[in-house]
């Protein structure tokens, strides 16, 4: 028996897709090709804007032709888009055999024993299970031999209001230490050598189980083997001093965070109900530039909220001259059904959110290409994680991609190289030892 997943949206959705195929693995499934030799088809969907959710509709209609070559082919639908609509979807696809969400991953055997069954397995619940913690269970099928994504913490408790991700992963649940580190040790000895720390809002970690986030971080670093450490996503209000000490003292912690801020003007923030003004904001990245040194920073931006003026959105790119993020990830604003953005006065039109988003493209394209020049003729430690065209590739602590020509096998190797030259979204070195 084959399988096939393609998954949507968030680096957890990623993992979540990972400790899937871990769980087929159990069952003896084996990875197909292509979608046209699947025996299972799953798409672990994403809702965060309309755009992901039309092209959710549009490969379920691809994907049903394999029933016409292999009519026992089961198709499931799983993650954050499922979680929203439950049957609904299905009124929608009836194509759709199987249906869950990430609270409860886990009954995918018994889900998928139904559908073989004959019956239309759907198990959309109000709140996660009891048991959710069985998924921890099975390990994760990783693509990436030598960074790991590690998810700690599901769902999220701030109700920004454009966002959905509340309601499709529910309150927010810590992962217990115990049963992180032993994943941690585990992928460690699997010859993983970067730990990723996944969470929608990764800096509240442990508040629902009294402990601070940086605990975590230590534990981590002291796990042998654990050669870097980041962590994705932190939220401005819950990162703490502390944390920036931390992240300054633990020599694995790698300098770069990505810290999004959504808008530059403070009216806006308290619209978003982000808890931070654009001045605090800014402060905390100078904390952090205080305590990490050479600390670099990414972000995402939301371009076209509700009442949002030109004077508004001016603000946001004096936030981008003013921090000179590494890299942005910009979205033009999308209402999503059932949250209070929705439903506000003042929706700006699609015309002027286009507009105002190629002139912060615009904006971001020179400011990155100064910073890349700057990268010329430093030193950088680089992650070696793959091979292509001649030349090994990985990031380096700041989060930049470099390509090293060199000889023999540095594949999970940390290396020190030279940038040669550097282009905005990666730079060519040469190795130092
Ligand atoms: N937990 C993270 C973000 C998760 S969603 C955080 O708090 O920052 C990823 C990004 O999608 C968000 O940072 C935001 O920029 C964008 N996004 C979320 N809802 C959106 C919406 N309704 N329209 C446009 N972009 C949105
Ligand atoms: Fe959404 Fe805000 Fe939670 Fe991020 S912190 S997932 S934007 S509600
Ligand atoms: Fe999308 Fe769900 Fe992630 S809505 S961004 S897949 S948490």
């Amino acid at each position: 028996m084959k399988y096939y997943i393609k998954t949507f949206g968030c680096q957890m959705n990623f993992n979540d897709s990972e400790r899937l195929r871990g769980i087929l693995h159990s069952m003896g499934y084996q990875p197909a090709q292509n979608w046209e030799d699947a025996d299972l088809i799953l798409i672990n969907t994403c809702t965060i804007r309309e755009k992901p959710d039309q092209k959710v509709y549009s490969h379920l209609g691809e994907y049903k032709k394999i029933k016409e070559k292999n009519p026992k082919a089961l198709i499931g639908v799983c993650g954050c888009l499922a979680q929203r609509m439950g049957e609904e979807l299905v009124q929608k696809a009836p194509v759709v055999d199987l249906m869950f969400s990430s609270f409860n991953m886990h009954q995918l055997p018994e889900l998928i024993q139904q559908a073989q069954a004959g019956y239309r397995a759907i198990a959309i619940l109000e709140e996660p299970p009891e048991d959710e913690d069985r998924l921890w269970d099975f390990p994760t099928i990783r693509d990436n031999q030598f960074c790991a994504y590690v998810t700690v913490m599901k769902g999220c408790d701030k109700n920004c209001t454009y966002c959905v991700v509340p309601k499709t992963r529910g309150r927010q649940r810590s992962r217990s230490l115990e049963s992180i580190l032993s994943e941690v040790r585990a992928l460690v000895e699997d010859g993983v050598k970067e730990i990723h720390l996944l969470g929608q809002n990764v800096t509240a970690w442990g508040q629902d189980i009294g402990i601070p986030f940086e605990e975590l971080l230590y534990r981590v670093a002291q796990v042998q083997g654990v050669e870097r450490i980041r962590f994705t996503t932190g939220h401005p209000k819950d990162l703490t001093e502390n944390i920036a000490k931390a992240m300054g003292e633990i020599p694995q912690v790698c300098e770069h965070i990505h810290l999004p801020v959504q808008a530059g003007s403070s009216r806006i923030l308290k619209l978003m109900d982000r808890g931070y003004t654009k001045e605090e904001y800014l402060e905390k990245i100078e904390m952090l530039k205080s305590y990490v040194k050479g600390i670099t920073f990414s972000t995402d931006i939301i371009v076209g909220f509700p009442t949002e003026t030109e004077e508004d959105f001016e603000e946001t790119l004096d936030v981008l001259k003013k921090v000179r993020f590494e890299q942005v990830f910009s979205f033009k604003y999308s209402p999503r059904p059932d949250t209070p953005a929705y439903s506000m006065d003042g929706q700006i039109p699609d015309d002027v959110k286009t507009k105002r988003m190629s002139r912060l493209l615009e904006l971001q394209k020179s400011i990155l290409s100064d910073i890349a020049s700057s990268y010329e003729n430093t030193q950088q430690e680089v992650l070696i994680e793959g091979y292509e065209n001649g030349k090994f590739i990985g990031r380096t602590r700041t989060n930049r991609w470099a390509s090293i020509k060199g000889q023999g096998n540095l594949l999970g190797r940390v290396v020190k190289v030279k940038v040669i030259s550097s282009k905005p979204y990666s730079m060519d070195c040469e190795l130092l030892e």
